[in-house]
């Protein structure tokens, strides 16, 4: 067999692992061992392409390992976990960057190739390429408040949006088509810069609590980039890999709207955020009940079972080490516990899974909305950590709530409720809770870590 035959099939066995790592990662039992068998996929891939002798030099090519790896692991290292998003948004815009320079220098071998085939994959890579760097780049400042959160929104913007749109594909039928061939370095150089301004254009509107559904849409756009390169080099693995990721991008990006109860244009051109939704505080029944801990562990020591409900909060306090303490304490008291968990809890997906992972606790102490809400009238209390839209019962019960309709845990129902958090502070949202208000809810107000870290001083003081 020749060389081309081998790397092909290795290239296969690649794309294999791609596939059943991604299977894997759908659960948090198997999660782990699904990245291994993706990145050895991609081990083997990188290698079989190195030993191809039409590799030219390796000098360049050990550079950019070392270097690319000196900073990805360094700033894997020092990212706070809830950074993470941003960081996410950084990485796919190199991903946009990398195919828009791969489609940019194979331009220059292709000038005199009329072949629509040829020309089509690298304007492909180029504007997609384009359109994710710049996005990602906005959404990375948007998350880290380097530039203002809130959509930035100005009148005729959407028509703007779509002429710069129709210019890109008009540029694009010249380009692909040789139609004016002695303009077209201007043509291509301008859709280039067009895409650069649409990627800027796309992300402003939207507001920066929405960027995790912007960054896996882009994620999505990063591949179809990368699968756009790997035609004009014609590298099955890239291709692969990046019909891959623009495949799952997409399809996490529906399973977001869809926990959120909204659709993608909603997400992309509504501005959420722009204004946020003000409720009349005549609706607030009654009055929100502090608890001590002190008091909070006295209900907690009598349960028999116990569900944590945690949200965004909790990343932020970082507390899902105590929150573990406190779970396991719980059930050496004899109660029954769960963590429920919300798919859009926190802000990104899978944030909580990963943070309790974190932590050790147990898989099968993991449930979802679905899981615990049909037993949720026979549960004792849910403690509520740092969590506020994802158990908020608007969503269930008012049709007037901007939230109305998106699944929640109905913590509500059961038959104690603690909700820990600093303030009576709204969520990402912006709206009122009335479960902070339910006769059954008590408010232990704090940090949920010093909150928490205080249950378990009392938990461990008594027993
Ligand atoms: P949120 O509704 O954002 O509420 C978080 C709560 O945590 C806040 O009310 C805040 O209240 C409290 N908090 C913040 N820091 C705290 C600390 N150190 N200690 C204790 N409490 C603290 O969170 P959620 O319930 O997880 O809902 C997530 C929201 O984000 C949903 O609306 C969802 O649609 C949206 N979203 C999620 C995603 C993904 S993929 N997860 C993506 C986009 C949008 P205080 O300030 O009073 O403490």
């Amino acid at each position: 067999m020749d060389m081309k035959l081998w790397v092909n099939l290795a290239y296969i066995i690649a794309a294999i692992a791609f596939i059943f790592g991604l299977k894997m990662l759908s659960s948090a039992r198997t999660a782990r061992r699904g990245n291994l068998i993706s990145a050895l996929g991609m081990l083997l891939a990188i290698i079989v392409t190195l030993l191809q002798k039409d590799i030219i030099s390796y000098e360049w090519i050990i550079l950019g390992v070392v270097v690319g790896g000196i900073i990805g692991a360094s700033s894997a290292r020092l990212v706070a976990m809830t950074a993470m998003p941003q960081m996410v948004a950084v990485f796919n815009g190199f991903g946009g960057i990398a195919s828009l320079l791969v489609g940019w220098s194979e331009y220059h071998n292709y000038l005199g190739i009329i072949s629509w085939g040829a020309l089509l994959p690298i304007y492909l890579a180029v504007i997609i390429g384009g359109i994710t760097f710049t996005g990602s780049l906005v959404a990375y400042g948007k998350l880290s408040g380097r530039i203002t959160g809130r959509p930035i929104l100005f009148s005729g913007q959407r028509l703007v949006n779509a002429l710069f749109l129709l210019l890109i594909i008009v540029a694009g039928v010249f380009y692909i088509g040789k139609l004016e061939p002695q303009y077209t370095y201007w043509i291509f150089f301008s859709a280039l810069g067009l895409s650069l301004l649409i990627g800027v254009m796309a992300v402003i509107p939207i507001g920066g609590a929405d960027m995790p559904v912007v960054i896996a849409l882009l994620n999505s756009y990063s591949g179809l980039a990368a699968c756009a390169a790997g035609f004009v080099i014609l590298n099955n693995v890239l291709i692969v890999a990046g019909a891959l990721v623009g495949a799952s991008g997409i399809i996490l990006t529906k399973i977001m709207c869809k926990a959120m109860n909204r659709s993608l244009a909603n997400v992309l051109f509504s501005g959420f955020g722009a204004v946020k939704a003000k409720q009349d505080s005549s609706q607030q029944q009654g009055e929100a009940k502090p608890i001590s801990i002190e008091d909070c562990y006295y209900i907690l020591e009598a349960a028999q079972s116990v569900i944590i409900a945690p949200g965004y909060g909790m990343a932020v306090a970082q507390a899902q080490h105590v929150v573990r303490e406190l779970g396991d304490l719980l059930t050496a008291n004899g109660a029954e516990v769960r963590y429920a968990i919300h798919p859009v809890a926190g802000r990104m997906p899978g944030h909580m899974n990963v943070l309790l992972a974190e932590a050790n606790v147990d898989y099968d102490q993991l449930s979802t909305p679905d899981d615990v809400n049909p037993t949720m009238d026979a549960v004792d209390v849910c403690v509520v950590i740092g969590a506020n839209d994802v158990v908020n019962p608007a969503a269930r019960d008012d049709e007037n709530s901007p939230i109305y309709g998106m699944p929640i845990i109905d913590v509500d129902r059961a038959r104690s409720v603690i909700v820990l958090k600093r303030s009576m502070a709204a969520g990402f949202a912006g709206i009122d809770n009335l479960l902070f208000f339910a006769d059954n809810t008590r408010m232990l107000f704090g940090d949920a870590k010093s909150s928490v870290a205080g249950l378990v001083a009392e938990f461990k003081s008594v027993n």
